[in-house]
């Protein structure tokens, strides 16, 4: 019986603070779909731009991007053990990011891709999130739950798109979280400073709590949260901002699962790696019925495994997007799903 040959698919991630390169490779023959079975995430290199209290400032974050390019794609082949001949396809975020971050990522695969005249796939940021945590799960058919800096939506797919259910009316959840750290000067000033201030908290403040229908507003949150008394204990407020806008997000979603009937819940995105958010799930699910799936971390946050996954799985499917060009604006439900 003939043994099958390895592909090898290089992915590139460069659509905010983080830049990364990995390689994924799979033995599945072309005529079916790979899977986790088959396939192997070979390496993941992720270079992160540091948190700062200043937030990030585009133009710092494209030279930090183009300084570590090179380094991270040999990094990347190195640790797969393979040389870049022996690629099959170069996928990279096509969007939805920022503009400056998005070309250093889109230059490098374009390069690569003519050098090496094999394909160049361009990979939705969003799609990209949920494709590899429900490869990585074994996920069939989930109620999916997005939460990143700038993005909270929950969403599930009806035929070849993703239906948007629900989402933030204003910011995302990630970003609110990084703003509350912020403005209380945490170290470090984002989601993981709060997250360890929040597990010494005790009382549970009274903050502003919107959902509407499915949709959710974390608006006039940090408003109350400024206004309130000077003394008022630092790890109550963290504790008070996450459980108020984590259980607006496990409600909405709840709502939602009772509309869709989905037998799967997944949580990805940046903030997926929350424990407090992973533990509302695992009850809710667990009274719904519902398979609660999440994948390991280093895939929950911005990485260049699940663009690599999501190249892999395009690849496959033969569903190449016509503009290979960046855009910052991208959303779910406009990606056709082929897969
Ligand atoms: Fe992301």
């Amino acid at each position: 019986m003939s043994k099958n040959v390895p592909k090898y698919v290089l992915g590139i991630e460069s659509t905010a603070h983080t830049l990364g390169v990995a390689v994924v490779e799979t033995l599945c023959p072309s005529n079916r779909l790979p899977s986790i079975a088959d396939s192997k995430i070979k390496s993941n290199v992720i270079c992160k731009y540091p948190s700062t209290t200043e937030g990030y400032i585009p133009r710092k974050l494209a030279e930090h991007h183009s300084r570590e390019i090179a380094p991270a794609l040999a990094k990347a082949l190195q640790e797969a053990g393979i040389s870049a001949k022996q690629l099959s396809a170069v996928a990279f975020s096509q969007g939805p990011g920022i503009g400056h971050c998005l070309h250093i990522g889109y230059v490098a695969a374009k390069t690569l891709a003519l050098e090496l005249g094999i394909p160049l796939i361009p990979v939705n940021h969003a799609i990209a999130h949920v494709e590899v945590a429900r490869f990585l799960t074994s996920a069939k058919d989930p109620l999916v739950v997005y939460v990143s800096g700038g993005n909270t939506q929950i969403f599930a797919r009806e035929n070849c798109f993703y239906h948007v259910y629900g989402e933030t009316m204003d910011v995302g959840i990630g970003n609110f979280i990084d703003s509350v750290a912020r403005s209380l000067r945490l170290e470090p000033p984002d989601a993981i400073g709060l997250m360890r201030l929040a597990k010494s908290g005790k009382k549970l403040l009274d903050l502003p709590y919107s959902i509407k229908g499915m949709n959710l507003s974390f608006s006039g949150i940090l408003t109350a949260i400024e206004r309130l008394p000077k003394n008022t204990s630092e790890e109550d407020i963290c504790f008070s901002a996450q459980e108020t806008v984590l259980s607006m997000l496990v409600e909405a979603t709840e709502r939602c699962l009772c509309h869709t009937n989905n037998k799967e819940v997944l949580l990805c995105g940046g903030n997926a790696r929350n424990d407090r958010l992973q533990e509302m799930y695992s009850l809710m699910c667990a009274e719904h019925g519902a398979r609660f799936c999440v994948a390991e971390g280093q895939y929950n946050g911005d990485n260049a495994a699940m663009i690599a996954v999501t190249g892999m799985l395009m690849h496959y499917s033969k569903a190449i997007p016509e503009s290979e060009m960046p855009e910052q604006k991208m959303r779910v439900e406009t990606q056709k799903i082929l897969w």
